[in-house]
């Protein structure tokens, strides 16, 4: 989402990416994925040369044999499984592997090979028996556009060695190069040439992004639980409905932009896209102590009500009609709920889900591509989650380029109302360049919304721990991304006790110091 009140300025690109031409054709790194008790997604692509014209990675139209190797370690002395598996041309010889019947919560090590060229060794992990629950290190990202600025974030996560990473989506952006810039102007690296329409176009994008180092570190360390959300397609596009690009033919860049996420994501083959629709709400669990219930909220959404924006006075956004998730989805999330028995039960989705009201008194100003644009729906939801009686709900967020902490209220206008349990929205890993820290609109927006505890204009990442009685997030900001290696400082740290269903602050890590040398950040 792109909120149209911000102000977009004229800035100068950036160098482009200087395609690789050594033969290699695993430029692209490897990658794994939606981790259960007895497997795992491998990935990686066939590519040695990302960025050349047609998208096809400078391979040949024809089948390529690719073997695979997983270990219980890093030397590949002890292979437990092995294979060989066909990368064809129409899926942009992309690798998808799902070894079975590994043992639960362990290390992994895994690696591709064809002709004489080796892949890059991957660390994951698979999710621990059912039974048991020992704690969980996993990180949230979202919103990372390459322009506008260096992903330094996903590195800076990586050193806090989750044992798993949720990506929650805007993972690519497709505008045009320079279609999106910082309220600055400023671009540090230039897009691929072109808005992505076609399939072609969407895989050069990917590559793109999938040739930067501290986003193939990121996925070489850790499992991944990716979904999309909107610039997988294009800007605030809703279920069958077109976002704002204003071009035609909305249907065919929703196939491209599927079947271009599909092949360079490590997902299973039950999200394989079929045309327009692809299954991307699913279910995940880590041993008793979390089942990730992952939330679809793009595919099955009406459109935005009153033309979209940011906007007061929007009475449509109120019609009990209206749908986000969809009525399939959400009973599928219900039922779900009401047989979980996990200790935490976390809604991993896109968009804002507590109401957020942007306007200083009486009325309300909000933006309507959240929750805030779909409240019956939303209202369905949390009462689903209370009925189910499902333990301890965290809702996980992305999209909206601000880090904030909030607890989920049955009726949000009552600061007394029946708590539901908490959100978590993670800022952006780039989007909107370096950022701010602006305590005094802070202080209002708090005061607007009594149920919000943290917000945090600044770039970064969460870092939660889970044990069965604690949920501890680490908001992780950084001080600037339009330069490379800045350190990250933990800003606000919050905890959930088991059955409290709320936010508690932690002062403890106030002063906790910054991960790598400093430099001074720009200000503007
Ligand atoms: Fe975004």
């Amino acid at each position: 989402m792109d909120l149209t009140r911000r102000t977009f300025l004229i800035g100068t690109a950036g160098m482009s990416l200087a395609p690789r031409r050594t033969g290699d054709p695993f430029t692209l790194g490897v990658a794994s994925g939606d981790p259960t008790a007895d497997g795992i997604v491998l990935w990686t692509r066939l590519a040695p040369d990302p960025l050349t014209d047609g998208g096809h990675g400078g391979m040949p139209g024809r089948n390529i044999d690719v073997d695979w190797q997983l270990a219980e370690d890093e030397k590949f002395t002890r292979v437990v499984r092995s294979g060989t598996v066909t990368a064809q041309p129409s899926w942009a010889h992309s690798v998808h592997v799902e070894p079975s019947g590994l043992q639960p919560g362990r290390e992994y090590f895994y690696r591709f090979r064809t002709g004489r060229h080796l892949s890059p060794t991957g660390r994951t992990r698979t999710a621990p028996a059912p039974g048991t629950a020992p704690a969980l290190a996993f990180g949230v990202v979202s919103c990372s556009n390459y322009e506008q600025g260096y992903f330094t974030a996903y590195r800076r996560l990586g050193e806090q060695h989750p044992d798993l990473v949720l990506h929650l989506g805007d993972y690519i952006y497709e505008y045009a190069p320079g279609g999106y810039k910082n309220s600055d102007g400023k671009i540090v690296r230039s897009h691929t040439e072109h808005r992505c329409q076609t399939l072609t176009e969407f895989r050069l994008r990917h590559a793109q992004y999938k040739t930067d180092p501290d986003l193939q570190a990121l996925h070489a360390l850790a499992p991944w639980i990716a979904v999309n959300d909107d610039h997988e397609v294009e800007n605030n596009w809703a279920g069958v409905h077109p976002g704002t690009s204003g071009r035609p033919n909305f249907t065919q860049r929703k196939v491209a932009g599927y079947r271009a996420y599909y092949e360079h994501m490590p997902l299973r083959r039950t999200s394989l896209p079929h045309g327009s629709r692809m299954q991307l709400y699913r279910r995940l669990a880590w041993g008793d102590l979390a089942t990730f219930h992952v939330l679809d909220t793009r595919q099955f959404r009406d459109d935005q009500p009153c033309d979209d924006g940011v906007r007061a006075n929007c009475s449509d956004r109120l019609l009990t009609g209206r749908v986000l998730v969809g009525a399939e989805q959400r009973q599928w999330l219900a039922s779900g709920l009401q047989a979980s028995r996990a200790r935490w039960n976390l809604l991993a989705q896109q968009i804002f889900m507590a109401q957020h009201d942007y306007h200083l008194g009486p009325g309300k100003e909000v933006v309507l591509d959240t929750w805030d644009g779909y409240t019956a729906e939303r209202d369905r939801v949390l009462g689903d989650l209370v009925a189910s009686g499902a333990r301890n709900p965290v809702v996980l967020t992305g999209d909206i380029h601000c880090h904030y902490a909030s607890d989920l209220l049955v009726d949000f206008d009552d600061p007394d109302s029946r708590r539901v349990g908490v959100e978590l929205v993670t800022t952006s890993v780039t989007s909107d360049g370096d950022g701010y820290d602006a305590p005094a609109g802070r202080a209002i927006e708090l005061e607007e919304n009594p149920h919000i505890a943290y917000a945090d204009q600044r770039r970064g990442f969460i870092a939660a721990r889970l044990t069965p009685t604690e949920l501890r997030a680490d908001f992780h900001t950084l001080p600037y991304v339009t330069r490379r290696n800045a350190p990250s400082t933990v800003t606000a740290s919050f905890t959930v006790a088991d059955g409290a269903h709320r936010l508690s602050r932690s002062n403890a890590t106030a002063a906790r110091a910054p991960q790598a040398a400093a430099a001074a950040a720009p200000r503007r």
